[in-house]
């Protein structure tokens, strides 16, 4: 069996789906590994560390798609998909529930898919789990991108020129990349705040230093089976925002990254909310994807209003292209090792995660949610 890495083309895209470390323990799988010429280059990972570890490198991606059984990058769906065929088993990100019409496009030509944003967050899926992953670094690198825009520091200091307050960030939303920009607050000096409306965040706060702010209501069941916050009601945000408008007034940093899967992103930040910050804050709104967190947020674009700079950061993982890459590979290198069984490719549907990130096969869209999402009926091959 042949998988060929390609080059992403994505806007902004500099990550590369597998790193030259990866191609030998896939070749225990007997599966041998092909690159379009360039893929790693952006990343930091040239064709020739490629070659030393025993991948052969395409001169294009037609010839590195004509031989391949498998095809990977980060984002297949995205930039050029033209030579993707029946043959093709695809495996990345593909944004299957915000944009499922290329992934119906691509089923209808009769070729496998697997997005990796719908493994389920189990134990024995965490070596998988390419959004952990990047959201590890979009967590990380939103702080950094705060601290660079502020015109203040991060840590208290005493010098010579006078004692310097610690900056006051407030981190909404503590999954993964809130949990991690929580982190990289406190590294930095920061007197750190955050809420979430799983109650069980609270602890993950304070274990990494930070202060839970309770608000006085009742989330109730805000928690869904696999772990994920429910969608809240429009009652429940308004009282939300109301009460948060304290906090973040007295705030130099607000990390927003509240997030409901498949759903817009809560507005948690009203543009009342921003005209009460001191002037020189920052909100770094990584939900900006999904619509964002605050009201006057723009996708890919950092907005001055009355002296509050808001940030709105897109696929902020491919801005760190050398580690998410390292991170995506390791997590697609286990993935594949579940679907590859001595050069074969094994379909197995008992098995949860692959049941569960299958989204195209037999020329139909087979997935549950991705057919809600292009509101075709329920009934889907196996
Ligand atoms: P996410 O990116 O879907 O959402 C970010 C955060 O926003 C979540 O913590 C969510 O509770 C919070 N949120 C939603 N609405 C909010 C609101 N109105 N106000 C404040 N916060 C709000 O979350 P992520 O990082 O993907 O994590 C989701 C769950 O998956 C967590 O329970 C996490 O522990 C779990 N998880 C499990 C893994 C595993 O077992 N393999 C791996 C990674 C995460």
């Amino acid at each position: 069996m042949i998988a060929a890495v390609l080059r992403d083309t994505a806007d902004g895209e500099h990550r590369v789906a597998l790193i030259p470390a990866s191609v030998p323990g896939l070749a225990k799988l007997r599966l041998d590994i092909v690159v379009e010429t360039g893929a790693g280059v952006a990343a930091g990972f040239p064709d020739a560390a490629y070659v030393e570890k025993g991948a052969r490198i395409a001169a294009s991606r037609a010839e590195a798609l004509a031989s391949a059984d498998i095809v990977l990058s980060v984002r297949p769906l995205r930039g050029v998909t033209q030579g993707l065929s029946a043959r093709h088993t695809i495996v990345g990100f593909l944004d299957p529930l915000a944009l499922p019409k290329p992934i119906e496009t691509f089923a209808a030509g009769g070729g496998t898919a697997f997005a990796l944003e719908l493994l389920p967050r189990t134990t024995r899926a965490q070596a998988m789990d390419v959004l952990s992953s990047s959201a590890t670094i979009v967590g990380y690198k939103a702080v950094l991108l705060a601290a660079g825009a502020l015109p203040r520091m991060f840590p208290m200091m005493m010098t010579a020129g006078g004692t310097l307050t610690p900056a006051r960030a407030f981190v909404i939303g503590g999954g993964v990349a809130g949990l991690q920009a929580i982190a990289t607050a406190r590294k930095l000096g920061a007197v750190v705040q955050a809420y979430d409306v799983r109650p069980a965040v609270k602890e993950q706060v304070e274990s990494l230093g930070g202060k839970f702010v309770e608000l006085p209501m009742e989330a109730g069941d805000a928690q869904d089976a696999g772990g994920y916050a429910k969608a809240m009601d429009e009652s429940f945000l308004r009282r939300q925002r109301e009460m948060m408008a304290k906090v973040i007034a007295g705030c130099d940093v607000v990390i927003s990254t509240a997030a409901v899967p498949g759903k817009k992103a809560p507005i948690l930040i009203t543009a009342e909310m921003v005209d009460a910050m001191p002037p020189g804050s920052v909100i770094v709104d990584v939900a900006a994807e999904q619509g964002g967190n605050c009201e006057i947020t723009q996708p890919g674009r950092n907005v001055v209003r009355n002296g509050v700079t808001v940030m709105g950061p897109v696929n902020l993982a491919a801005s760190v292209p050398y580690h998410a890459s390292q991170m995506y590979a390791k997590n697609v290198a286990n993935f594949l090792a579940l679907l590859v069984k001595d050069g074969a490719l094994e379909v197995d549907i008992a098995d949860d995660i692959v049941r569960e990130t299958l989204v195209t096969r037999g020329g139909e869209v087979v997935h549950a949610k991705v057919r809600e999402a292009l509101g075709l009926p329920a009934a889907v091959l196996a």
